[in-house]
């Protein structure tokens, strides 16, 4: 599998290199908007940014080599690529969305704090340590700032798996005296980091480990996918109990595609809903994205699904909905931003509920310099919808809010200026050229 490549060694020569990135995104952290363009077109999704961050962590389990397709060359791959890197595992594209991944058969215990504190996602790097090492370090993790995200859930689920865990000058500092051993782990709440967490670190515990109350996100059921492929034992990924029966090792080399990204295409769907377009989304898969369909229908967008494709127009006036943000298979609190911009100039009251993410809510107030009337108590928004929006100077503040902008800018009149596009990088691929692709008109400066 590996020989196909040969001559291309170490990571660090072929992927390119966050701090190059960082590089790029300083010199182009806005995106210019002129807004009144309806977008038309087919647009294909890119894979999973979630799953991929969870499959790359997972990586670190097995010594044997990985072939990923449907890899998003996104800014948070890059810096999860750099970090499993430092790891002692080597990767580097094959293509645009094709990655080599080599095992290690050694992988250090100790995570790199500058790149992982980037990156809320480097959590997920502590259960498959765990399973790996007698002594692990792992950086606490940043990431977007939308709530308090806290890894209780994780922490109680690796004690149960015999693991000790401590947080000394902004590191996890985890021991365990040998191998892990299968437990029995309820979750309080269906966390998908905790989920995937304890996943990857029960693969090569001794004996089964049952964990309930678990996230049913389709990512959660990707890694498992991928898990066993590469030889571990997982049954129930996508109910709430997952069953685990650990093996010694994961030896299989693993050719695996990437589900598609519901989110990135979700949030194609509400642009192409909130500017009154016509844009037919290729390569999904429907399933994923029912909640937002079935919300989208609701306001009276039109919404068709094919086997492998939805198209999304609006024919008739939208009308104003309620949204109560929820594990899946509720509504995304990943897609609940982008709803609030299109519900913005929906008439009459909507109402969102948001129960995942606290800060979720602080992209109502750059809306609202766009003319948007929202009213923000606690979790609950309440948004009256105005005729139009008018372009403005804005902030994202997160990965999502930075997209959200990005649709109020497609629906304002004017121009508008998304700063800190930087988040948006982390988590859509090309993302203007794409946007323009069906019509828009976005310039990264
Ligand atoms: C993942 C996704 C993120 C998505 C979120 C919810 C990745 C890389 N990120 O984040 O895009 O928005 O799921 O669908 O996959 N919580 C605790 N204790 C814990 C862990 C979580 O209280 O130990 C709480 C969090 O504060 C939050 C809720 O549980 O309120 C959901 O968090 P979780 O499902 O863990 O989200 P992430 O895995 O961080």
């Amino acid at each position: 599998m590996g020989g196909a490549h040969a001559g291309i060694t170490g990571a660090r020569a072929h992927i390119k290199l966050a701090t190059e990135q960082r590089g790029d995104e300083q010199a182009l952290n806005k995106l210019v908007v002129r807004g009144g363009r309806p977008l038309v077109g087919r647009i294909r999704a890119s894979g999973a940014k979630n799953s991929t961050l969870a499959i790359l962590c997972a990586c670190i389990l097995t010594e044997s080599e990985v072939i990923l397709e449907n890899v998003p060359n996104i800014s948070d791959i890059r810096v999860m690529l750099e970090i499993i890197s430092c790891l002692g595992l080597r990767a580097y594209w094959l293509d645009e969305d094709t990655l080599h991944i080599t095992g290690a058969a050694r992988v250090s215990g100790e995570t790199p704090h500058e790149l992982a504190k980037k990156l809320r996602a480097s959590n997920l790097l502590l259960g498959p340590l765990m399973a790996r090492k007698r002594r692990v370090r792992v950086s606490l993790p940043g990431g977007c700032n939308i709530g308090s995200r806290p890894m209780d859930l994780h922490f109680k689920g690796l004690n149960s798996l015999g693991a000790d865990l401590d947080i000394r000058s902004g590191y996890i500092e985890g021991r365990v005296p040998g191998r892990l051993q299968g437990a029995k782990v309820y979750l309080d709440f269906p966390s998908v980091g905790a989920t995937e967490n304890l996943m990857m670190a029960a693969v090569l515990a001794e004996g089964q480990t049952v964990l309930e109350n678990v996230a049913k996100e389709p990512e959660v059921v990707d890694l498992a996918n991928f898990l066993n492929a590469m030889g571990a034992k997982i049954r129930g990924a996508g109910t709430d109990i997952i069953r685990v029966n650990g093996v010694p090792a994961l030896g299989n080399p693993v050719r695996y595609s990437v589900i598609p990204d519901r989110i990135e295409a979700g949030t194609f769907m509400v642009a192409a809903a909130a500017t009154g377009g016509d844009v037919t989304l290729e390569r999904v898969i429907p399933p994923h994205l029912e909640p937002l369909s079935a919300k989208l229908r609701e306001a009276n967008v039109r919404v068709e699904e094919r086997e492998d494709s939805i198209r999304v127009s609006t024919p008739a006036p939208l009308l104003p909905i309620n949204i109560k943000t929820m594990p899946y298979p509720g509504f995304a609190t990943d897609l609940q931003s982008q709803m609030m911009t299109l519900l913005s100039t929906v008439p009459g009251t909507s109402i969102i509920v948001e129960n995942i993410f606290e800060n979720r809510f602080q992209v109502a107030q750059e809306l609202r310099r766009m003319g948007a009337q929202i009213e923000v108590e606690g979790r609950v928004a309440i948004i009256e919808g105005v005729p139009r929006l008018q372009g403005a100077s804005v902030r994202a503040t997160d990965l999502r809010a930075g997209a959200a902008l990005v649709i109020a800018g497609l629906m304002a009149e004017g121009v508008t200026e998304v700063h800190n596009a930087h988040f948006v990088a982390r988590g859509y691929r090309d993302f203007e050229a794409r946007l323009n692709s069906l019509g828009a008109d976005v310039e990264r400066k």
